[in-house]
């Protein structure tokens, strides 16, 4: 497996304010609950561009269920399924569907990550275990985050295998190019009404995160739909989780619309950065992934609101990229609609120039946009 590089992430937006008793190197690995793994990942092979690295299942002596790996430079998608009726995987897919269960965070020492978070009121979700082979040893421990989703943290030492013990590498034939993802840069979690402070908090006591930006109804709603967010990070800036929670509007707030189809809180959208968004986007199109658009009218004036840009500005409009400028570059960003059938996760593309925001001059486009999908299914 081609390791981490710990050098290597791309624009850490550092925050001082994080303590750091919990170091952590990045993003390890997401695992989503599908209800048909091995058709799940063929899609994310053929319209996302990951590359198969690893399997569990069967064949590798487990029972009751089965898993895929997929990578795509340092992002990391495990996706399991059940083999059987019943047992947790099954519960999980049937109240949220097919959702992100675990963000796995790649750190030193798992052992210690779960007591400094244990020890600050984190509750346990797995207590520290070693798993070996001829390869080397991962410790991994976890604990709850919002509603069903748990964080991991996963200790690979020296481990050399192709992803941990138990898996064996996944080798199929069929293996469609890459679409220029390079890695994470932030998971947002949409919560219940209220409670966007309670877990605001708990990344600050239990995991020693601090507030990057904030967002109030005023920046975040539209005549219609309406959220409030706030940005939490951890110290050296890898690691952000924008933290959702719906906002009384004249109608549906797209959280609640969430909440209600994931039956409560979860992950809302993967954000996945690329180095040349123009790029990414024209080949997940032409794979079939569908983003949201917003009026052409955007961009009349667009270039008004950021400056200037790198970009032409037509490739940009084709394509449905929006931007956003702050007091330190700016950003280019597209969002899918829901890649599930039930309204719940979605994923961004972002390309950062210099900016370190999340891209809040665009919100009123954007969910502008998203009202007319509510629209559409009737849960405006
Ligand atoms: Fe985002």
């Amino acid at each position: 497996m081609a390791q981490l590089d710990k050098t290597s992430f791309q624009l850490p937006i550092e925050n001082p304010a994080a303590e750091d008793f919990l170091p952590l190197l990045g993003t390890d690995y997401v695992e989503l609950y599908v209800g048909n793994a091995k058709q799940a990942a063929h899609y994310y092979m053929s319209a996302w561009g990951f590359q198969p690295l690893a399997y569990a299942g069967l064949e590798t002596g487990l029972k009751d269920r089965v898993s895929y790996v997929l990578q795509q430079d340092k992002i990391r998608l495990v996706l399991t399924s059940p083999l059987k009726s019943g047992g947790d995987i099954n519960r999980h897919i049937d109240a949220h569907g097919d959702g992100v269960k675990s963000i796995a965070l790649w750190v030193d020492d798992a052992t210690k990550s779960y007591q400094e978070t244990t020890k600050r009121g984190a509750e346990s979700y797995m207590e520290p275990k070693t798993m070996e082979d001829d390869k080397g040893k991962v410790v991994v421990s976890g604990i709850h985050t919002y509603g069903e989703t748990v964080h991991l943290f996963v200790e690979r030492g020296d481990y050399k295998g192709v992803f941990m013990p138990g898996f064996r590498a996944w080798d199929p034939v069929y293996k469609p190019s890459d679409v220029g993802l390079k890695y994470i840069d932030h998971m947002v979690g949409n919560v219940g009404w209220n409670e966007m402070n309670k877990w605001c908090q708990f990344y600050e006591k239990v995991m020693g995160f601090a507030q990057l930006v904030s967002f109030d109804d005023k920046d975040i709603s539209t005549e219609y739909t309406a959220l409030m967010s706030k940005v939490m990070s951890n110290g050296n800036g890898r690691i952000k989780f924008p933290i959702n929670e719906p906002a009384e509007g004249k109608k549906k707030s797209q959280i609640e619309e969430y909440i209600e189809f994931y039956n409560g809180a979860g992950v809302q959208h993967m954000a996945m950065a690329t180095d040349n968004i123009i790029e990414t986007v024209t080949a997940l199109k032409n794979r079939g992934v569908e983003f949201l658009t917003v009026p052409s009218s955007y961009y009349e004036d667009v270039l008004d609101r950021v400056g200037e840009i790198d970009e032409d500005l037509e490739p940009l409009s084709e394509l449905g990229i929006l931007i956003d400028r702050d007091d330190e570059g700016y950003l280019l960003q597209i969002f899918t609609k829901p890649i599930l059938d039930r309204p719940t996760m979605f994923i961004e593309i972002i390309q950062r120039k210099g900016a370190k925001s999340f891209g809040k001059g665009n919100f009123k486009a954007l969910f502008e946009a998203i009202e007319r999908e509510q629209e559409s299914r009737g849960t405006l």
